[in-house]
């Protein structure tokens, strides 16, 4: 049967679901994390992508004339590497182009950090056209480098 995946807005309805999801992707994000994904999503404009009207992804963002930032993205674990994630970039560029950003950033694991699923993530961005910005070493034993990258819009 054909799959219909629908991308949304979110609203605050979705934000325990979007907190479960990230939940479900411990290889991702620890408690620490999942902490600030619960605190930062109120904060932050969102989409989500459901698919036969269950929630399979989600991104959070701010966006100003400065720059678009990247807070949280998640796709389920059984929907990965569906075009769901570059869907919701693309969500995110849309409205940072309207906020007269000049680029999108986010930050992520860094490479000196030998832990395979974030290679995949790295992979992920680079994919949707990030470029590495800039590497720094972090006193923060969830994140002892951080690689932030940048795709200009
Ligand atoms: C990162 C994540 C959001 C990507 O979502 P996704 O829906 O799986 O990604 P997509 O299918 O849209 O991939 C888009 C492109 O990224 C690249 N890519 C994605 N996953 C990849 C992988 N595992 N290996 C290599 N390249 C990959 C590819 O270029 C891909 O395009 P292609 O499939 O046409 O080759 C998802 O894997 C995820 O939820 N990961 C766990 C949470 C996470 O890491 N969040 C970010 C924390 S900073």
């Amino acid at each position: 049967m054909a799959r219909s995946l629908r991308i949304r807005e979110m609203t605050p309805r979705d934000h325990d679901a979007a907190v479960d999801l990230g939940r479900a992707l411990p290889e991702f994000f620890n408690d620490q994390g999942i902490a600030e994904m619960t605190a930062d999503i109120p904060k932050e404009r969102g989409a989500v992508a459901e698919i036969d009207g269950e929630l399979a992804g989600f991104v959070t963002w701010t966006a100003d004339e400065n720059m678009g930032h990247i807070g949280w993205i998640a796709v389920s674990a059984h929907h990965h590497r569906e075009g769901i994630g570059r869907r919701l970039i693309e969500v995110v560029e849309n409205a940072a182009i309207a906020a007269g950003a000049p680029f999108l950033q986010v930050e992520t694991l860094g490479e000196s950090v030998d832990y395979e699923p974030y290679d995949r993530t790295r992979s992920f961005y680079r994919g949707v056209g990030f470029e590495d910005f800039k590497n720094e070493m972090l006193d923060n034993p969830g994140m002892p480098e951080m690689l932030t990258l940048r795709k200009r819009l």
